[in-house]
């Protein structure tokens, strides 16, 4: 009886009790850190430079402003060179003592060896502090896997997925030789759903 009253009653209660303490723990741990702790300064923390990818449009642009308003030296990444040459126009204009490079990189067909070798180029001797690996593309509306074509499926994987892991992998060597920086990947809250 005893035993039987503890697995079904005490157990479950217990379980209950501890993942709504965590998930509240969590959310007043979100709460605090997105609306009440001190920024950090990422400069002195991390390092003077900053890497963006998608950093032409959306979050990226924003994240780019953001960042050279902390004083970060930013390397943005983007397709299309006529847009990462306006957008360094537009931070420069609001933030001009940082130094703005730019780096073109089709995540979608640019090869893996390829993307490394392009990053590892400009990062050389820079002292790389952040990145954000922000660039992505999705279907225009929710579809079922079954109903979505090919070609974007592929463009999906290659820019969410394989864009992602290869500048990581070109950018994490220089932040593990200075023994600091910071990783950010920008998902989706769908992925939660
Ligand atoms: N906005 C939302 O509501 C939302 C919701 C959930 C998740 N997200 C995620 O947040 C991130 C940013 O979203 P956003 O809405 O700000 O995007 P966005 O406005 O569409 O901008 C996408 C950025 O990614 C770059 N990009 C796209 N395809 C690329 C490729 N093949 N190679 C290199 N760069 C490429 C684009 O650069 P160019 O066009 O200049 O090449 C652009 O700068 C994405 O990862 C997205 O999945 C966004
Ligand atoms: C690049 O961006 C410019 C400016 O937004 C746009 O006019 C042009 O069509 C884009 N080029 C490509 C290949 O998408």
């Amino acid at each position: 009886m005893e035993f039987q009253f503890m697995l079904l009653i005490l157990l479950p209660t217990l379980l209950g009790i501890y993942s709504s303490f965590k998930a509240l723990l969590s959310f007043l741990n979100w709460t605090w850190t997105a609306f009440f702790r001190r920024p950090k300064d990422l400069r002195r923390r991390y390092g003077s430079w900053a890497i963006v990818t998608g950093a032409t449009d959306g979050i990226g642009k924003a994240a780019s402003f953001e960042l050279a308003s902390r004083g970060l030296n930013l390397l943005l990444l983007g397709r299309n060179l006529s847009k990462l040459q306006l957008v360094t126009k537009e931070i420069h204009h609001n933030y001009f003592a940082i130094d703005i490079k730019t780096l073109v990189i089709d995540f979608s067909k640019d090869s893996g060896s390829e993307i490394v070798r392009k990053v590892r180029e400009v990062i050389k001797g820079l002292d790389v502090g952040v990145l954000i690996n922000n660039a992505g593309v999705s279907h225009k509306y929710a579809s079922f896997v079954h109903e979505v074509e090919s070609g974007v499926v592929e463009s999906i994987v290659r820019v969410n997925i394989e864009g992602v892991m290869w500048v990581t992998k070109a950018v994490v060597p220089l932040m593990m030789e200075r023994r600091r920086g910071a990783v950010v990947n920008i998902g989706s809250a769908s992925a939660s759903c």
